[in-house]
């Protein structure tokens, strides 16, 4: 018997060593180790024996079992690995998706506009967030005291320091450094001492415009002002000019266009009105000529501000302004 589990075990030895599939390490493990095996027969005639030859055969059985074991699990691993290196990585699992960056809405949304502006002639003009009292306010015919400060209301640094409240100090920096003809877009950062909510932040972002030259008429703004509004938001935009007031300009307008995310029939964006104002504008006022040095009987102009937000929202379907100061890749990732 125990020549005979030599035997067995050499030949079980041989045929695992010489195992190149799973299958045959399988085939191999019930011919050998399985419970109809031979091993499995000399294990059941193992109690009828004498006492010290069950021992002796119960020891080489043990043997036999633990070394074909070994070798069947060193022939599984020696499979396993070559498969891998055959079948290289597994290109059929999802990979890891990699986000890529990208610019914000806001950023993309000046690029757009800029991008208009300098196609009808305009210049792109910048200054500074930090402002005084006399470019947000004096210069542009907003005196100390005059009630039509409420219409900004303004963060205070100290004394008569200020975060600009709108672009339109720009205009007058512009001007005070400049000969006309002029035909600048300022755009940038504003900032109102106001409760933040779903149309309003507390910083946003703003265009001005500002075109000054001989003979300059609101014909001309109005003209400018429907072509640039065409051509970012589609040739069928439905466009409303609005009597308005500004301290700055003479006549004022307040231009709406019809809400593109409802089509005019109501929704958050236009709080249920169906128009979005978009710009103030107007003939810049002969006052703030005078407070830049310029004689108002020489030159015209006109002015406008653009609110840059309300044109994101609209361009990216989005209905609650403070979504573009927070940050969150949620959301950013979607518009
Ligand atoms: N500065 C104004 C505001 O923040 C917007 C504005 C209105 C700008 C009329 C202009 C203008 O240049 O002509 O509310």
């Amino acid at each position: 018997m125990i020549e005979r589990l030599q035997a067995l075990r050499a030949a079980a030895l041989r045929d695992l060593d010489s195992a190149a599939t799973g299958k045959e390490i399988e085939d191999a493990r019930v011919t050998y180790l399985g419970r109809k095996s031979e091993i499995a027969s000399i294990s059941k005639a193992l109690g009828t024996l004498p006492d010290e030859e069950r021992r002796a055969l119960g020891k080489a059985l043990n043997e036999f079992k633990a070394d074909v074991t070994a070798r069947l699990d060193a022939a599984k691993a020696r499979v396993l690995e070559r498969a891998a290196v055959v079948a290289g990585p597994d290109v059929t699992l999802p990979g890891r998706h990699p986000w890529v960056g990208r610019k914000h809405p806001i950023t993309r949304t000046l690029e757009r506009l800029e991008e208009i502006l300098l196609g009808l002639g305009f210049e792109v003009a910048v200054g500074p967030e930090v402002e005084d009292e006399f470019h947000n306010f004096e210069a542009l015919n907003i005196p100390a005291d005059h009630p039509a400060r409420d219409m900004w209301d303004t963060f205070y640094v100290d004394g008569g320091t200020l975060l600009r409240t709108h672009t339109s100090p720009v205009q007058i920096r512009v001007m005070q450094s400049t000969k006309p003809p002029i035909r600048i877009v300022a755009p940038g950062r504003v900032y109102r001492n106001e409760n933040p909510d779903a149309s309003h932040g507390s910083e946003f972002y703003q265009l001005e415009g500002l075109y000054v030259d001989r003979d300059v008429r609101f014909g001309e703004l109005k003209g400018v002002l429907t072509r640039f509004l065409r051509e970012l938001l589609g040739q069928d935009v439905t466009i409303r000019f609005r009597p308005g007031f500004f301290p700055f300009t003479e006549p004022s307008t307040e231009v709406d266009v019809r809400c593109r995310i409802c089509g005019g029939g109501g929704c958050s964006v236009c709080k249920g009105t169906g128009w979005v104002e978009l710009l103030g504008a107007g003939m810049v006022d002969p006052r703030v000529f005078r407070a830049v040095g310029y004689d108002p009987d020489a030159v015209s102009g006109y002015a406008f501000g653009l609110g840059v937000d309300r044109i994101c929202m609209m361009l990216t379907g989005t209905d609650d302004i403070r979504l573009f100061m927070e940050n969150d890749l949620r959301f950013l990732r979607k518009v």
